[in-house]
């Protein structure tokens, strides 16, 4: 059954205070308003609203708590030069939520229903996309099960809820290449686990690895397979590229990682600029080997977030490789400047991203 009614408004009495445009940050600040939809067994997908912004009342025995049943999303709203407010790809995020949501057997949302929730939120709070470089209001969709059960079973109940947070760079000083520690021991997901899902367990799984790293004094860690850790996955909660000898490589979608927006976006970019890119099973093994030949040109991590994050040395096994000098590469600033240049209307969309 899907909802049929339209969004009902609540509107807040008691805007707040927008926050200072240079300090942002990520994920600090939210709007005056919130999107819920409920989901029962009964009724399916209903009562759409948007109302202030506003903290939820959870049965304690709801499922979400328990055996962590949800999935979340991520995107962002720009504000362009003549004053326009423009969504990057959120059909496909919206999409990638329904996958998400199938491998965790939790139900579907009618992607239009979806879409209709973003765009009435960000219409509603359009005057918290911040202005000014590298600036955009970060959205954030997310379902729960609710239901108050400790069975395990998939929840009966859901809800779906939308929240926004103007950020501001991802990185403020600018793109500027990490440090990576190649992490042999923890694992972020197996093959036939749920590494493709954007649910909040994948998350919770590289916090221990991610703070080892950090006491080492890396940013992020390089992900390898779970089964044999000689596979390349992921680094930190991004994709990840290597540039070796004018071809471009990036692990092959397995079912362990995820199908990142930007990813793609980025492999559509260097198809449509003719260079050559290579979606495939990638050994640390051989990165290393072609780091050791002159071979590898350059890294860098993909994701909503930072969009473009260089990766400029890696630890492995206690082996360092230090990429193009430890310096941003020349393909990386192209994409961070084209990919970014879409999405804040400076340049042309040739591939109608932009809603
Ligand atoms: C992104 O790069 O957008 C991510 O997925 C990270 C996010 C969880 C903050």
């Amino acid at each position: 059954m899907i909802a049929s009614t339209p969004i009902q408004i609540e509107r807040t009495t008691t805007p707040k205070p927008k926050p200072p445009q240079d300090k942002l940050g990520f994920g600090i600040y939210f709007t005056d308003h919130m999107f819920i939809m409920n989901y029962t067994a009964e009724f399916g997908w209903h009562r759409s609203r948007i109302v202030p912004y506003q903290p939820i009342t959870l049965d304690p025995a709801a499922k979400v708590f328990h055996y962590g049943q949800t999935v979340f999303e991520g995107l962002k709203a720009y504000k362009t030069a003549d004053g326009r407010v423009q969504l990057f790809r959120p059909d496909a995020n919206m999409k990638r939520m329904n996958r998400s949501n199938d491998r965790m057997s939790m139900p579907p949302i009618p992607t239009e229903l979806a879409l209709e929730a973003i765009k009435g939120l960000a219409k509603i709070d359009q005057d918290w996309i911040p202005d000014g470089e590298g600036n955009s209001l970060y959205i954030r969709p997310f379902v729960i099960a609710t239901e108050a059960l400790l069975g395990v079973q998939p929840s009966l109940e859901y809800q779906f809820i939308v929240i926004m947070s103007p950020v501001g760079a991802y990185y403020p000083e600018g793109i500027n290449p990490v440090k990576i520690f190649v992490e042999s021991h923890y694992v972020r997901a197996m093959v036939g686990g749920v590494g493709e899902a954007k649910t909040a367990g994948n998350y919770a799984a590289g916090l221990k690895a991610q703070d080892a790293a950090k006491d080492q004094g890396y940013t992020q860690v390089l992900w390898l397979d779970g089964a044999e850790h000689k596979y390349i996955e992921e680094v930190g909660s991004m994709n990840v590229f290597f540039k070796i000898d004018g071809t471009v490589y990036t692990p092959a979608l397995n079912g362990s990682i995820l199908d990142g927006i930007t990813r793609n976006s980025v492999i559509r970019l260097l198809k449509h600029w003719n260079v050559p890119v290579v979606e495939r099973v990638l050994s640390i093994e051989e990165i290393y080997e072609a780091g050791k030949n002159g071979k590898l040109e350059e890294s860098f991590g993909t994701g909503t977030a930072a969009v473009i994050s260089p990766v400029g040395e890696l630890n492995w096994r206690g082996e360092k490789l230090i990429i193009n000098g430890g310096k941003t590469g020349q393909l990386s600033e192209k994409i961070y400047n084209d990919l970014t240049g879409i999405q804040y209307g400076k340049l042309e969309d040739p591939f109608g991203w932009m809603i």
